[in-house]
């Protein structure tokens, strides 16, 4: 879900709806913006679907003012409707609140406090919202008090970023948070509140950070913050140096193949800024190599297409530093966690850093007293603040929701980290350099994987992805990529696996993407495309040059072995958005997803 509210702003309602679009890769089932309009009265708006449907929503009603919050959903708790939408209002039309994260007793406070109020939504919100306003009728209980007060009753396990509007102080908002993140943003033309700086980058650039447990008031010229005890405290802002067209679209489509497109520039950044102009490593603090090297078990922990690419980092871990890699799944870890080493080393790897279960992880592991180093695309994120050490991906903002150049970006930093602890034997640099050229060589091929998508997945239900070592673990990313946006239902299969059992899947003309990078196993996969091919699959193989047969569908350029994933995926990446495109789907906003999901 995402957040966003203004204060003191010439007219509103323009500037939070941009900020919703900037925020629907958080979720898009449904949206829904309130503004406080003074005299013209209150404006509170909802719909079901895309924010561009709420904004068409809005037109007409002649919505002015200068303060407002809204808000684009990602359900949890109750179905996707217009009732279940944020801004939730109290009863009595005074409050309005809008909330991302989860308040795990919500049945409890309901039926303890709100015996006689009449919900109308089945959320969590709701209640907090109407809690605000019961306790706002007691005596002396100011708003802030009665926000506080809330809180207070929630259960530990809640994690929440609440922003709140009271009709009768207009111009201020309150907000609070708690695993969540908001931001206040603060410029001469008004103040902000958000959850992510990207939505209100038109604003200002620059942020305070709310902590846990804090509370602040944002008025039109002032930020009031405090701490979870009600404290007065302060704290500067921090200057953004993102600037607003970088999120923008620019002259493509679709935010996924800009970010395909991307993935050559995202090469070349990491390696000049971990690479000096000797090829010695920079900017990873001797205390990250220290304590890596004194660990005896690496273990990577992510989600989605993170963990894959952890899949793929393991073997740079293991072959370059010898030390044991394990890579696990973060929502799996945080409740069965596997027996550790007698001195385990945490590294997590996300897009975001705020995925809710990689944060569980993390939190564990800072309480057993274990050593981490998140490696994520945001900075001063959730999961790099709380971990002791933190590395950039530097792959610039990621809107389209299947997640492509956070994954190369992810592979080429853990390259570099396993080569700056241990002993690649390689001019990493230069490897690195050849794969940037590589990867454009593919790019500018990319309209021969609009035939092959065309022809291998039309009218299709179902794929697999197939390949060994390197290429399994590409392989699973590669499904995952084609499943979530286009809904072909893929898997990604270690190929030698496949004659126990799946095989039984292939009929007539199932298609069978096998990618074939890896020398020592090129000829066993050879025979497992056989394989299927005499059971009927379509097979199509994308080969690298100097294992391709005749008859393969695509040839990727050779680079080093071990560097090969960061090439063989692209084909995948663009096969995923071709067919999706073929289907007349939303390439970045495929249904269900959220980009970054901040919930267990
Ligand atoms: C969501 C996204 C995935 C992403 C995963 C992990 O499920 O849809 O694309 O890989 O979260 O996100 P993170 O930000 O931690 O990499």
């Amino acid at each position: 879900c995402g957040i966003v509210g203004a204060t003191g702003l010439n007219q509103v309602l323009p500037s939070l709806l941009k900020g919703l679009e900037k925020l629907e890769y958080r979720g898009y089932d449904s949206a829904g913006v309130y503004v406080n309009g003074g005299d013209a009265g209150d404006f509170l708006v909802k719909e079901k679907g895309r924010v561009s449907m709420l904004e068409a929503a809005t037109k007409g009603k002649n919505i002015t003012g200068t303060a407002g919050i809204a808000h684009t959903r990602w359900a949890t708790h109750g179905g996707v409707s217009v009732e279940n939408a944020h801004p939730h209002m109290s009863e009595d039309g005074r409050f309005y609140l809008v909330h991302n994260g989860v308040i795990e007793n919500y049945d409890e406070l309901r039926d303890t406090y709100l015996q006689g109020v009449k919900l109308q939504s089945e959320t969590d919100t709701e209640v907090a919202v109407q809690l605000i306003d019961k306790f706002s009728k007691e005596d002396g209980v100011s708003t802030f008090d009665a926000l506080r007060k809330m809180i207070s009753l929630l259960d530990d396990n809640s994690a929440y970023g609440f922003l709140l509007m009271d009709r009768e102080t207009p111009t201020l908002m309150y907000a609070a948070k708690k695993k969540s993140p908001l931001l206040i943003g603060v410029s001469d033309q008004g103040n902000v509140v958000t959850s992510d700086a990207a939505a209100m980058l038109d604003v200002t650039q620059d942020f305070i950070e709310l902590m846990d447990g804090e509370v602040a008031i944002v008025d039109q010229n002032q930020v009031r913050l405090f701490d979870a005890q009600g404290q007065k405290l302060t704290r500067d802002a921090f200057h953004l140096d993102i600037n607003a067209s970088e999120t923008d679209k620019g002259v493509y489509p679709y935010y996924m193949l800009k970010e395909i497109d991307e993935q050559v520039i995202v090469a070349h950044t990491l390696s000049q800024h971990y690479f000096d102009d000797e090829a010695n490593i920079q900017n990873i603090d001797a205390s990250i190599i220290e304590a890596i090297q004194s660990s005896d078990r690496l273990y990577i922990v992510a989600a989605g297409t993170s963990y894959h690419a952890g899949l793929v980092g393991k073997r740079y871990f293991e072959q370059w530093t010898g030390i044991p890699t394990e890579v696990h799944i973060s929502s799996e870890f945080a409740y069965d966690q596997p027996l550790l080493s007698q001195k385990p080393f945490f590294i997590f790897l996300s897009q975001s850093g705020e995925t809710a279960d990689s944060r569980e992880v993390l939190d564990n592991v800072v309480k057993q007293g274990y050593p981490s180093l998140t490696i994520a695309n945001v900075m001063n994120s959730t999961l790099t603040r709380e971990a002791d050490f933190a590395l950039p991906l530097l792959a610039g903002p990621e809107i389209a929701v299947a997640s492509t150049k956070a994954y190369t970006a992810q592979i080429i930093v853990e390259a570099i980290l396993a080569h700056a602890v241990g002993q690649s034997g390689l001019d990493l640099k230069n490897e690195l350099a050849k794969v940037a050229v590589e990867m454009q060589v593919i790019i500018d091929q990319k309209e021969s994987f609009k035939d092959i998508a065309e022809q291998a997945l039309q009218n299709r239900r179902s794929a697999f992805y197939i390949g060994r070592g390197l290429d399994a673990a590409v392989a699973v990313e590669a499904a995952l990529k084609l499943k979530e946006i286009s809904y072909v239902q893929t898997e990604g299969f270690a190929a030698g696996e496949l004659k126990h059992g799946t095989i039984s899947l292939i009929e007539e003309n199932t298609p069978v993407l096998a990618l074939l990078t890896q020398s020592k196993t090129a000829g066993l996969v050879r025979g497992e495309i056989a394989q299927v091919a005499a059971r009927g699959a379509n097979t199509i193989v994308i080969a690298s040059k100097s294992l391709v047969k005749t008859g393969d569908a695509y040839i990727i350029p050779d680079v080093n072995e071990l560097l090969m994933p960061l090439l063989a995926v692209i084909p995948a990446q663009l096969i995923a958005y071709y067919a999706t495109l073929d289907r007349h789907l939303d390439v970045d906003r495929p249904r269900n997803l959220a980009k970054s999901v901040t919930v267990q």
